[in-house]
């Protein structure tokens, strides 16, 4: 069976530790899980949640909150969406940072979505054997208060100690330097790891091995249309600056590891014992 991926593709992804493949989502289903996405943000209820993201002495329960989303569909809100009196700023809709962890799991339409045989027949030719889906979640770099997403490897959060894991990079919306796209250093996977989160007894600590800073000026922008998938190596630095433009970027982020990777214990993200993570099947 021919590869979804060419032999020049694979190599790209091989050198430098990304890969931009354009028009990877038709039109019409980025339109779909937009909406959707909306649909999910309507329905959502803050009253609940909103005392813990709105109070600075809310620490714990805002952690607890996080890191009980692995098999859920959490909303987490920007910096300082609540005012002093602990009232959303903005509209709901423009208030909301990211949706996750679980979605690809617990939501019916990112389900489908990231269990196609286009994806499973891309995590085959990327070689990851035994693939198991980690998270899914929408990131919505919000118009002029989308945030900064500071230079990392998501193999600091998402740890495996024999094969970094994967990440998918749905661009649902053109991603431009304005509304805050990817940057990457194209190469960059080739260093090691730098630092780990890790939790252990329901405390998280950042395992520091290098702590010199990225070479921000290496970091090269990923402009993509809409419908455009960009693989990630887990050991890319990469990062998003903020979004000081009129326009949302919003995008659905898939991770994936090989079942036999050794992801790792006290990595942050983990799933209970009765819902543990699935491949693509
Ligand atoms: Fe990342």
């Amino acid at each position: 069976m021919q590869s979804i991926l060419s032999n020049t593709q694979k190599q790209f992804y091989l050198d430098n530790g990304f890969l931009v493949i354009e028009n990877f989502v038709a039109e019409n289903i980025c339109d779909y899980l937009l909406q959707h996405t909306q649909k999910l943000i309507d329905h959502f209820d803050p009253t609940n949640v909103k005392t813990i993201f709105s109070t600075h002495d809310q620490q714990h329960a805002k952690s607890f909150y996080f890191m009980n989303s692995s098999d859920k569909v959490h909303f987490f809100f920007e910096e300082d969406a609540f005012d002093a009196t602990g009232e959303l700023r903005r509209e709901k809709k423009f208030s909301i940072n990211k949706i996750g962890h679980g979605l690809h799991d617990v939501d019916p339409v990112f389900n489908t979505f990231s269990r196609s045989h286009k994806l499973a027949a891309l995590a085959s030719a990327l070689a990851i054997s035994s693939p198991l889906l980690l998270q899914g979640m929408i990131v919505c770099k919000q118009p002029f208060i989308g945030g900064e997403v500071q230079a990392h490897q998501d193999a600091t959060f998402l740890y495996a100690d024999k094969e970094p894991v994967t990440g998918f990079w749905f661009a649902l919306e053109d991603a431009t330097i304005e509304n805050g796209c990817l940057w990457a250093i194209a190469g960059g996977h080739k260093q090691k790891l730098k630092s780990r989160f890790k939790c252990v007894a329901d405390k998280t600590t950042t395992e520091i091995f290098d702590a010199t800073p990225w070479t921000l000026s290496a970091m090269q922008p990923l402009e993509v249309k809409r419908g455009a998938l960009i693989v990630l190596h887990g050991l890319l630095p990469h990062m998003s600056k903020q979004n000081t433009s009129n326009k949302s970027r919003y995008a659905y982020t898939l991770h994936l590891a090989a079942a036999n990777a050794g992801y790792a214990k006290d990595n942050w993200l983990q799933r209970p014992a009765n819902n543990p993570f699935r491949g693509f099947l």
